[in-house]
C-alpha cells in the first residue's frame, strides 16, 4: 500500500485543472502523447464545450519514479458551487491535493472553498502556480496571496505550465513525496465510500469507491449503510482510460464495484459500503442525500412529444442522483414535469441535454427556489410550486432559503457589488482584503435572488472580474406574496410565481408590457393584469381588432378566400386557448425565456 498516492486537483474554473490532469496521465505507463486527447478526463460533450467539469471522474495511473513503482489515483472533482458537497466526498477520498491557481487570476472562490474543504478533512496540499507562460503573469502577488490565505511557505509552491509541460516532473515528486500512502488494514471488517457513480446498461449502477479497511471481492453480499440495501458484488475493477476488471480492492485502493444496482438512487456519493456478514464500526462520516434547491416546470412544445419528454428525464435519471421530477399539467401549457435540481448550472445542463441528446424543444417556466410554509400548528409544508402555495389565511408565515455568499473581486468595484447586493436584498457581512487589490465580501441573500440574474449582473458591474461561491445557510422568515397574471380576467397558471412583496409590482409590470407585445389582437379588448390576491398591481389593454381577415380579399376570388381561412385555421392548432383569448405558444416560450 506505501505506493498508491489518492490526490485530486483543486481549482476555480478555468485555472487549467484539465490540462494538467492530462500531462500527468502522460507521465504515466499507458498513455503516450499521440493518444492523447484534450482532456480526457472531460468526457461529456457539453463540459468540454462549456469548458466545465460536471461530474467527477477518475483514473489510475502507473508510474515509474526514479526506479519504483507507484500507483498514482488522481480523483477528478466538478469545478462548480452547485457541485460542492460532490467535491467534498471525492476530497474524502483522498490523502492529498494539488490546489492549483491560475497565475494571471490569483484564488478565486472556488479556490478558497475547496481549498477549504480540503483541509477540513485534513488532506495534504500541494499549492502550484499555473499558466507562468503567459506575459500577464503575476507570479509574485499569486504567491503572496497563496501564502497569507493558505499559510504556506514560498518553497512549498511549484511554478507550472501544464499547457506547455513545465514543472510537471515537481508536482509528481511532490505527489509522491509529501502526500502520505493510504492507511488501513485489509483484514479488518469492509467499510468503503462512494463518491460517484454512473449508469451503464450492461453492469447498472457503477459505484466509484475508495475502500478504507477491509477488501471487496467478487461474490461477497455488501450493504448500502443509508438503505441497509443488499446486493451481490458482480464486477470490480480499476479505472484506467477504459474499465480494467480486478480480483479485489483492497483497503486503501481507488476503483468501482458492479453489484447489480438498477437505481442510482441506491448507490449514493457518501454512502458506506460494508459486508452484509461483518458490519464495519468505522461508517464514514458526512453522508446527505442530495437536496433539491432550484424547481421549475418543463413541457413540451409539441404536445405529442409528452412521452418522449418522460423517457429523456428518465433516461437522465439513471445517471443522476440528484435530479427529482414528477408529472404535472398546467391549463397553459398542457403535461409536462415539475423538475427539481442541485442549483443553476444543474438546472441548465439538463436541460440542454434535453434538447440536444433528445431532440425535444421546450417550454421551460421560470425556476423556483423550494419555499415553507409554516402552518398554524406549526407544521412545515415545502411549496416547489408557486401554485400550492397555502392560502394566507390558513398559514402564519412564510419562509425562503438564504444563503451565504462570498464573493471575490478586484477592489474597484467594491461600490458595485454593495449596490447589487442591496438591490438583491442581501445583508452585509464582512469584507477581507486578499491583497492590496483584491477583495472577499461576504452577504446573506435570499436564494431566489441569486436565481434570477445574480450572476450576469454580478459579472456586467465587475467587467467579469468577480466570482462567486454560496452556501445554504437556512431558511428565513419573509414577506412573500403570490403574483398571478390574468389575461381577460382569467388566470394564466404557468406564470404565476412566488416573489418577495417588495419586488411584486416591478415583475408583474414587466411581465404585463411583455403580454400586451405578445399576444395579438381579437375581436374584443383584452385585460392583462398582474395581481396578488385580489389586488391589481398592473394593467395594460390589448385593443380589439377592427377588421377580420377575410375584408382583406375584396368580397372576390373564393379560393384565394378558402386558403386564407386554412390557413388561419393552420394558425390555431398552435394556438393555446385561454378562455376566449387564443395565445400562441410561441408567447409562454419568449415570455419565460426573457422573464
Ligand atoms: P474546468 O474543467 O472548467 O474546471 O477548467 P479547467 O480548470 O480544467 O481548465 P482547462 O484545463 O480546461 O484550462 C482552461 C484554459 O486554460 C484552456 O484554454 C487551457 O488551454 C488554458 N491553460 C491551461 N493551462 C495553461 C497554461 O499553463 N498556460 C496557458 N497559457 N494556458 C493554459
Amino acid at each position: 500500500m506505501d505506493n498508491i498516492r489518492n490526490f485530486s486537483i483543486i481549482a476555480h474554473v478555468d485555472h487549467g485543472k484539465s490540462t494538467l490532469a492530462d500531462r500527468i496521465l502522460v507521465k504515466s505507463k499507458i498513455v503516450n502523447e499521440r493518444k492523447l486527447v484534450p482532456q480526457m478526463l472531460d468526457n461529456m460533450d457539453i463540459e468540454r464545450e462549456r469548458g466545465i467539469t460536471i461530474k467527477a471522474r477518475t483514473v489510475r495511473l502507473d508510474i515509474n519514479w526514479n526506479g519504483k513503482d507507484y500507483i498514482l489515483n488522481l480523483i477528478d472533482t466538478p469545478g462548480h458551487v452547485d457541485f460542492s458537497y460532490e467535491v467534498s466526498r471525492s476530497l474524502a477520498a483522498c490523502e492529498g491535493a494539488i490546489l492549483l491557481v491560475d497565475a494571471t487570476q490569483g484564488i478565486e472562490a472556488q479556490t478558497l472553498a475547496h481549498g477549504l474543504l480540503a483541509i477540513e478533512q485534513d488532506l495534504v496540499l500541494i499549492p502550484v502556480i499555473n499558466k507562468v507562460d503567459l506575459p500577464t503573469a503575476d507570479v509574485g502577488g499569486t504567491k503572496k496571496e497563496i501564502i497569507d490565505v493558505f499559510g504556506f511557505s514560498e518553497e512549498e509552491i511549484i511554478l507550472a505550465s501544464a499547457k506547455e509541460g513545465k514543472g510537471i516532473d515537481e508536482i509528481i515528486s511532490a505527489v509522491i513525496e509529501r502526500i502520505p500512502a493510504p492507511k488501513g488494514n485489509a483484514e479488518e471488517p469492509l467499510s468503503a465510500l462512494i463518491f460517484d457513480s454512473h449508469y451503464d446498461s450492461y453492469r447498472g449502477v457503477v459505484a466509484y469507491v475508495r475502500v478504507f479497511e477491509g477488501e471487496i471481492k467478487k461474490g461477497i453480499n455488501i450493504k448500502l449503510h443509508s438503505t441497509g440495501k443488499i446486493f451481490e458484488v458482480q464486477e470490480i475493477g480499476y479505472f484506467r482510460i477504459e474499465p480494467e476488471k480486478t480480483d479485489t480492492l483492497r483497503a486503501g485502493e481507488v476503483g468501482y464495484v458492479a453489484a447489480n444496482i438498477k437505481n442510482i438512487e441506491d448507490a449514493r456519493v457518501g454512502d458506506t459500503i460494508e459486508e452484509d456478514k461483518r458490519p464495519t464500526k468505522r461508517i464514514l462520516k458526512g453522508f446527505k442525500p442530495p437536496l433539491s434547491m432550484v424547481f421549475c416546470g418543463l413541457y413540451p412544445i409539441n404536445t405529442d412529444e409528452y412521452n418522449l419528454l418522460k423517457d429523456a428525464i428518465m433516461k437522465l435519471k439513471l445517471n443522476d442522483a440528484s435530479l427529482v421530477f414528477e408529472p404535472e399539467t398546467s391549463a397553459a401549457l398542457g403535461f409536462g414535469f415539475r423538475c427539481g435540481f442541485l442549483g443553476m448550472l444543474h438546472m441548465e445542463v439538463t436541460i440542454e441535454r434535453i434538447k440536444r441528446e433528445f431532440d425535444i424543444d421546450l417550454i421551460i417556466t421560470p425556476p423556483s427556489v423550494v419555499f415553507e410554509a409554516v402552518k398554524q400548528n406549526n407544521e412545515i409544508v415545502k411549496i416547489h410550486n408557486p401554485l400550492k402555495m397555502p392560502d394566507p389565511g390558513t398559514i402564519v408565515s412564510l419562509r425562503e432559503p438564504y444563503v451565504k455568499v462570498s464573493i471575490f473581486s478586484p477592489a474597484e468595484y467594491i461600490g458595485a457589488i454593495m449596490e447589487l447586493c442591496s438591490n438583491k436584498r442581501g445583508n452585509y457581512i464582512d469584507m477581507e482584503y486578499l491583497d492590496v487589490k483584491r477583495v472577499i465580501m461576504r452577504f446573506e441573500m435570499p436564494l431566489s435572488e441569486i436565481i434570477l440574474d445574480f450572476f450576469p449582473l454580478l459579472k456586467t458591474k465587475t467587467r467579469g472580474y468577480a466570482s462567486l461561491d454560496y452556501e445554504f445557510i437556512g431558511y428565513r422568515e419573509s414577506d412573500l406574496v403570490r403574483l398571478d397574471i390574468l389575461v381577460n380576467r382569467e388566470k394564466v397558471d404557468a406564470l404565476s410565481s412566488i416573489v418577495h412583496r417588495s419586488k411584486a409590482q416591478e415583475i408583474g409590470s414587466k411581465i404585463v408590457s411583455s403580454l400586451k407585445r405578445l399576444i395579438p389582437r381579437h375581436m374584443f379588448e383584452i385585460p392583462i393584469q398582474a395581481a396578488v390576491g385580489s389586488k391589481i398591481l398592473a394593467r395594460e389593454n390589448i385593443a380589439a381588432m377592427k377588421k377580420n381577415v377575410l375584408q382583406k380579399c375584396y368580397g372576390g376570388d373564393i379560393t384565394r378566400k378558402r386558403k386564407l381561412l386554412e390557413k388561419q385555421k393552420e394558425g390555431k392548432k398552435k394556438m393555446k386557448m385561454l378562455g376566449d383569448v387564443q395565445i400562441p405558444q410561441e408567447v409562454f416560450f419568449e415570455i419565460l425565456k426573457n422573464s
